[in-house]
């Protein structure tokens, strides 16, 4: 079957949680893609989805620039989702009536059911549902045709459906972990209302993209980039199961790697599959560009143009390439378009420049999926677990991690703290709670005893964050008896550090890494 013909499309109204919509009907195993509510109605009819979510956002229908869906919508014949403003907008442009609530309604609420088939199938009337609100308007008046679900506290049409035409609305969040029936309600719509077969599997995924990739390629050569992470990682054994030998792949170590992050990486390619990988030792020149750099943007440009630099002179030594394999995730698709259809302005990490210098077509498997699929996807072309559950990290390396000159003995001492931070964070199972954790070098002595004698040497900052998507991170409240063996050990067994501070910065306003 083909994995894209049962397919959910999720119009974006400008909701924090749109990304979440498509994850929780991906987890159902029914292929869905976000796009911007300007989609254009023809576009919509091509990819023929079985069914069409309006997502929230923060607008109200009555705002001069309320984002509108175009009302032919709701005449192709399709079901359609209305979720909060998505509901609102539905009633609003059917001829119901949308008010400014009396109340607003913000967090957890109950959920009181009036009808039990359709969204609410397999529920009952007794019972009282947790869901979660966020909206200042309420639908007052529903439009014709349409009648109410469900009610809450402060919303006498929490949930609305229009029997024959398949469309229904919630003022609610079924998309996030508070509201204990979302998965439920996404399920009914889906399976219940839409008529979507589950086809979205990662075994699936694997056969229809190697064939594509396959028809993409011909006998044409590939490279691709391995930066030690479990994104480049996964796209190179998938392009590898697609097209064996065509595909070479390019390793440079650029000597601001932790210890042993890539050997493990290394040794499943060469042990496990027939991978080519170019193994390029760049030490030497990149600690010899980074001599006497303090600049933290000038450190990342450095890096950046010499790994573009190192990988353009072997893939020349290669000869006739014509495609460049990337890591691209679903998320940095998404986000370089806004709801409103136009680009923001987007800083691309790494090997974003490689592409237009080398003119190389591009070959990016994975965007279609989430960080959560990739892992899944890993785990399916049989990676190690160990690879593919590793905490992100960034490319310029410890270069960032070291606030100063970048030289041999300072990431000697990072390298050390790094391991003993990573040693008891996976010994306490904190690893994979976490979204990064790491030690940072800085670039101040302080005094300290040690024996009798007093001491004046570095300061280790621990860094260990929660986050889901790195664009918002807080940092980890970590046990006390884990930061004092993380600390005991650090000052105990990497000579030159006599003192280590936890960072309690969140993100906004502070960055995950220091530089
Ligand atoms: P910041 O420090 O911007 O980091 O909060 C957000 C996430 O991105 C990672 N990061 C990078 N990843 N190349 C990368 O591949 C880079 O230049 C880079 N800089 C930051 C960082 O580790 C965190 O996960």
């Amino acid at each position: 079957m083909d994995i894209h013909s049962e397919k959910i499309i999720i119009l974006d109204f400008g909701s924090q949680t749109t990304q979440l919509i498509a994850r929780r009907i991906r987890e159902q195993k029914v292929y869905s893609e976000i796009h911007p509510y300007t989609l254009p109605l023809e576009k919509i009819k091509e990819m023929k989805p079985k069914g069409i979510v309006l997502s929230g956002g923060p607008a109200s229908v009555y705002d001069d620039d309320a984002p509108l869906s175009d009302p032919a919508l709701f005449d192709l014949g399709i079901p359609v989702l209305g979720i909060c403003y998505g509901a609102q907008l539905m009633t609003h442009q059917l001829g119901g009536k949308v008010e400014r609530a009396v109340k607003r309604e913000f967090g957890k609420s109950d959920l009181e059911l009036v009808y039990t088939g359709g969204l609410f199938a397999g529920m009952d009337t007794e019972s009282r549902y947790q869901v979660w609100m966020s909206h200042g308007d309420r639908i007052e008046t529903a439009p014709k045709g349409f009648v109410a679900s469900a009610i809450s506290e402060h919303s006498p049409m929490a949930a609305i459906r229009h029997e024959e035409k398949h469309f229904v609305g919630v003022q609610f969040h079924p998309e996030v972990a508070h509201t204990l029936i979302g998965n439920d309600v996404l399920r009914n719509f889906i399976f219940g209302i839409c008529g979507c077969e589950p086809s979205w599997t990662m075994h699936s995924f694997i056969e229809s993209t190697v064939v594509a990739i396959q028809e993409k390629v011909g006998s044409d050569k590939v490279i691709c980039a391995l930066s030690g992470g479990v994104d480049s990682a996964v796209t190179a054994a998938l392009v590898h199961r697609a097209i064996g030998e065509q595909l070479t792949c390019i390793y440079v170590n650029n000597g601001l790697m932790r210890t042993g992050e890539t050997k493990s990486l290394m040794k499943f390619f060469q042990e496990k599959t027939h991978l080519k990988v170019i193994d390029i030792d760049a030490e030497e020149y990149f600690l010899g560009e980074l001599h006497s750099i303090v600049d933290p943007e000038e450190k990342r440009k450095l890096i950046g143009y010499g790994f573009i630099k190192i990988f353009e002179e072997e893939a020349k030594k290669l000869g006739d390439v014509n495609y460049l394999a990337q890591g691209t995730l679903y998320p940095d698709v998404i986000e370089s378009v806004s709801f409103r259809g136009t680009a923001p302005i987007k800083s691309h990490h790494n090997v974003g420049g490689l592409p237009d210098i080398m003119k190389l077509d591009l070959i990016e498997p994975l965007r279609e999926l989430f960080k959560d699929e990739v892992r899944e996807l890993g785990l399916e072309l049989g990676l190690p677990e160990e690879a593919i559950y590793r905490q992100p990290f960034p490319g310029p390396g410890l270069g960032i991690r070291i606030m100063g000159e970048v030289t041999k003995e300072r990431l000697h001492i990072l390298r050390q703290a790094d391991v003993i931070v990573l040693e008891e964070m996976k010994k306490s199972e904190y690893y994979r709670k976490v979204w990064q954790s790491f030690a940072v070098l800085l670039p101040i002595q302080t005094v300290g005893v040690m024996g009798d004698e007093r001491t004046y040497e570095h300061v280790v900052a621990l860094r260990s964050v929660d986050s889901v998507d790195a664009m918002t991170a807080d940092w980890s409240r970590l046990p006390y008896d884990l930061l004092g063996r993380i600390s005991n050990r650090i000052i105990n067994e990497v000579r030159g550090v006599n003192r280590v501070v936890f960072d309690i910065s969140s993100k906004p306003p502070s960055t995950i890494e220091w530089e």
